[in-house]
């Protein structure tokens, strides 16, 4: 062995997976992962700037490491992920943050051996960004969280461009992975113990609009993912609303394993800022495709993100964000509040919402979701739901928790160890807004 590592992650669900498959090239080199950071011989930051506050806490947890850097020189430091795609990160590093050794991006998280021994060898920082995918990254050794569910990366980048985010600047533009090579990821995995997937994108229903010789879409794909002799589950994230096309609602409603979870964030229910966010859609159109999905999947969830505060949002504007949550009646949603992000177009729009405004909003929608929430979690008491068991719940160890297919988390009795990995039916006998309680059945 030749020594301990630790990965601390930032930002969602692609740097996850991305971390994953870091920690396996780790792994290989010969390093094995340590839980206490600081008895470390390799840190990893896998860092994220969705918004400030993601980068103010990356900042400083670089700040307090230099002490173990002091204490160990040997111990190498390296910083990766989103943050590092944009120039001005990495000048401020380089200048205020002596104690990095090595600095890479999103495009060549395969090359980390080799980023590495460059360390080694050289005793000096090494600094390596691409600014665009040179190659797809190939399939990667990975260590799963998980011996039952598992990531699965199948469209890379974002071409979209919404005029508050960051990360078609610092993902690159989208790249789909061939067909045959997602299936045959995903059959080792099942063969390998895997239940449940998830597949990845910024926007999953771009899938192969950049293939020139085969025509295939994201429901394409489900398709073939569905005929997998014993996966049980397919989730997806995330899904953009306005390329939900009635043959992906239909493919959802006609395939087995596909969960009935719909997450379409719709940022805004107002069309004046919905427009201005470049998100393609309005109101309208966006119930729309509610309604839809409500008809053709009945008993599906659906679930959203909001952002409040997004320039020039006055007070009408998010009254029609109140209205779009109290017709839908979303299960649940993820709020943010707006955060100004250099280089995208509306971080230079004029009207700047003040703090207390977003804070003051963000209130206001937040309790309204949660009684949304509630009511539609009412609607299945006593009932029996199907739950993919994780493990014990972390605050009491006589009680389990998994989560159902519409992807709500179940807190439950009568279960046992055993169980973990398993699908098991509850029958629902309390329900809060952010989770149901019940007894194994
Ligand atoms: N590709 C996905 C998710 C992108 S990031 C999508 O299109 O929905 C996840 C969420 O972060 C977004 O849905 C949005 O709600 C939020 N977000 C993105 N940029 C933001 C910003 N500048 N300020 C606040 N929230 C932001
Ligand atoms: Fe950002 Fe919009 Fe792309 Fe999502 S679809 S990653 S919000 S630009
Ligand atoms: Fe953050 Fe990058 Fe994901 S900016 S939200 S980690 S794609």
């Amino acid at each position: 062995m030749k020594g301990y590592y630790h990965i601390i992650t930032y930002g969602c669900q692609m740097n996850e997976h991305d971390s994953e498959r870091l920690a396996g090239q780790l792994r290989e080199l010969g390093y094995s992962y340590i839980d206490d950071y600081t008895k470390a011989d390799i840190i990893l930051l896998n860092t994220c700037c969705v918004r400030e506050n993601a980068e103010l806490k990356v900042f400083g947890k670089v700040g307090e490491l230099k002490s173990l850097k002091r204490e160990n020189p040997e111990l190498i430091i390296g910083i990766a992920g989103c943050m590092m795609q944009q120039e001005t990160v990495v000048e401020e590093l380089m200048r205020k943050y002596p104690h990095v050794d090595l600095i890479f991006g999103t495009h060549n998280i395969h090359q980390l051996g080799n980023l590495i021994n460059r360390v080694l060898e050289k005793h000096q920082r090494v600094v390596d960004i691409w600014d665009e995918w040179k190659e797809l990254i190939p399939e990667l050794p990975s260590e799963r969280k998980s011996p039952f569910q598992a990531w699965v990366s199948i469209i890379l980048g974002c071409n979209n461009f919404c005029t508050y985010c960051i990360v078609p600047y610092v993902r690159g533009r989208e790249r789909s992975r061939p067909m045959e090579e997602i299936v045959n990821e995903v059959q080792r995995l099942v063969a390998d113990g895997v239940i449940e997937i998830t597949l990845l994108g910024q926007n999953v229903n771009s899938y192969g609009k950049d293939f020139t010789e085969q025509q295939i879409d994201f429901a394409d794909l489900l398709q073939e993912l569905d005929k997998i002799e014993g996966l049980e589950r397919i989730r997806y994230m995330t899904s953009h609303p306005r390329d939900f096309s009635d043959k992906l609602i239909e493919t959802i409603r006609d395939t087995r394993k596909v969960c009935e979870h719909f997450h379409l964030p719709v940022q805004s229910g107002s069309t004046r800022i919905m427009k201005k966010m470049n998100r393609g859609y309005t109101q309208n159109a966006y119930l729309e495709l509610i309604q839809k999905i409500r008809r053709e999947v009945p008993n599906s969830s659906i679930t959203t993100d909001f952002i409040v505060g997004f320039p020039g949002e006055s007070e009408e504007d998010f009254a029609e964000t109140l209205k779009l949550v109290d017709l839908v009646g979303f299960d649940a949603a993820y709020t943010f509040i707006y955060s100004q992000r250099t280089g995208t177009p509306a971080a230079e729009y004029k009207e700047q919402v003040p703090d207390e405004v977003k804070k003051e909003r963000l209130q206001r929608l937040m309790d309204l979701q949660a009684e949304k929430s509630l009511q539609q979690n009412l609607k299945l008491m006593n009932q029996v739901v199907e739950v993919l068991v994780e493990g014990e719940s972390k605050s009491n160890s006589n009680r389990f928790q998994g989560r159902t297919r519409t992807n709500k988390l179940v807190l439950f009795d009568k279960g046992n160890k055993d169980l973990t990995g398993k699908l098991v039916d509850v029958q629902v006998n309390k329900v809060q807004s952010w989770n149901l309680y019940g007894e194994m059945v």
